[in-house]
């Protein structure tokens, strides 16, 4: 195991954090006025999640915050990432406001406040107010016009005591496995309305974005995408335009409408654009400036033409998700995205890590691969940093093991073991050697 003080020497000024999100932490789901979400409706409906488990409960981060708080400032982190539930301060994602859910975020957002730890805030992590869902959701387009009364009532009450607010995290997600292959909440499995709703979630975006500016609001704004470099299997002509396209529909399909203001053609000409409606006025709305650009790193895309497809060689292996790791792709997709968009703002990796099968012995979890992960991505994100990539800011994925959507809380990606019997909290080994990694780097300064 690498000694922290061995590790490269980041920036004095870059911030280190952790990551966590509403849904996957807060549990207390119907408690103090929080209306319920889609994914309250997804997680009842049986056979949707592999444990059959739901987010009821969840960490009971509701009640246990100032703990929890307690535990990011033993961290020694500076910077906590967190999400709003939408339905927990508007109920029904229109109309009135709740001021019990406002309340809980004040509270959180005072204690970290205690401790010196700045607060970035996402708006939307994949929870949308069921009220909506049931208007039409992504869908319908007036959904647009609500996400963005609500960002501004955020950032109208919070702005100032905010270092960022992200509009969305990862709506590569919510467009893809929520309404391409119906693994996500809402649970639709249609391609053609997938490209619809990724449009009105950018489009949410970009008038949120708008919102947010016309009131001044002083935190740094931006979006969170999930983003991978592309690679195809062989230097077959076959994969190398399979890779391309690959990118250019995932990557490329939110970052240039985004920082280029139109979609990638490469990614148009093979799509079913047969429910795709644009109006003349949304790719400027989408096209605003950015403070920061928020990366979740996690896996390569591996790209095989054959049949049955190639499947990586995984060196370094696999976490407990299946997903290969693969640090230099980090590297390789800071380097690409640098050199494709002279307009990219400051970037944060808004998340990172993995799931692991952690064991609890005599009170302890000993996680080396989760050390070893955050090594060598760290490693990663140095090198691009090296070659000119301005990267300030990285949060680990996840504080705390949590419930890890459809896979329930059969994956641990915490910093922080939990037993969910007992919602004790117990710091695993990667927590102490992130701590002491922090630490050394903090006493660069
Ligand atoms: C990301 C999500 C986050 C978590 C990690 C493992 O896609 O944003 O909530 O589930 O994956």
């Amino acid at each position: 195991m690498t000694n922290p003080s061995t590790m490269p020497a980041f920036s004095p000024a870059f911030t280190w954090g952790v990551a966590t999100s509403a849904y996957q932490i807060e549990g207390a789901a119907d408690i103090d006025g929080r209306g319920p979400s889609i994914w309250d409706s997804f997680t009842h409906t049986p056979g949707t999640i592999i444990d059959g488990s739901t987010g009821d409960v969840a960490c009971d981060h509701y009640h246990r915050y100032v703990d929890d708080v307690g535990i990011i400032a033993a961290l020694g982190v500076k910077a906590y990432r967190f999400s709003v539930s939408w339905s927990r301060v508007q109920p029904m994602g229109y109309g009135d406001w709740n001021e019990k859910g406002f309340e809980f975020y004040a509270n959180l957002l005072d204690t970290l406040e205690a401790h010196g730890i700045a607060a970035h805030l996402t708006l939307y992590h994949w929870d949308l107010p069921q009220a909506l869902q049931d208007l039409g959701g992504w869908l319908n387009r007036d959904t647009c016009l609500r996400f963005a009364e609500y960002a501004t009532e955020v950032a109208r009450r919070f702005g100032h005591r905010l270092a960022s607010i992200a509009t969305h995290n990862e709506p590569w997600c919510t467009a893809n496995l929520g309404y391409g292959n119906a693994q996500f909440a809402p649970g639709v499995a249609d391609t053609a309305l997938s490209i619809q709703v990724s449009h009105h979630l950018l489009l949410s975006h970009g008038l949120a974005m708008q919102a947010m500016r016309t009131i001044h609001c002083p935190a740094k704004l931006g979006i969170v995408l999930n983003q991978w470099p592309a690679m195809p299997a062989t230097a077959s002509a076959a994969d190398i335009a399979q890779a391309e396209w690959e990118y250019a529909r995932s990557v490329q399909w939110f970052m240039d409408p985004i920082f280029k203001g139109c979609y990638p053609q490469k990614a148009l000409d093979r799509m079913d654009m047969s429910q795709f409606h644009v109006h003349p006025e949304d790719m400027d709305i989408i096209h605003q400036p950015l403070d920061f650009l928020g990366v979740n790193y996690y896996f390569r895309a591996f790209v095989s033409t054959e049949n049955p497809p190639r499947l990586p060689e995984g060196k370094l292996g696999f976490t407990d998700m299946g997903w290969e790791i693969y640090p230099s792709g980090l590297t390789d997709l800071l380097l690409k995205l640098n050199a494709e968009y002279p307009d990219l703002p400051p970037i944060y990796i808004t998340e990172n890590g993995m799931a692991v099968a952690d064991e609890m012995e005599d009170g302890k979890v000993h996680d080396e691969q989760r050390i070893l992960y955050l090594q060598l991505h760290l490693q990663a994100l140095h090198a691009a940093m090296q070659s000119g990539v301005d990267v300030q800011a990285y949060f680990y994925w996840s504080l705390l093991d949590n419930f890890e959507w459809n896979s329930g809380y059969a994956r641990r990606f915490g910093l922080v073991h939990v037993d969910y019997q007992t919602q004790q909290r117990t710091l695993k080994d990667s927590a102490y050697w992130y701590r002491d990694f922090v630490r050394t780097q903090l006493s660069y300064r």
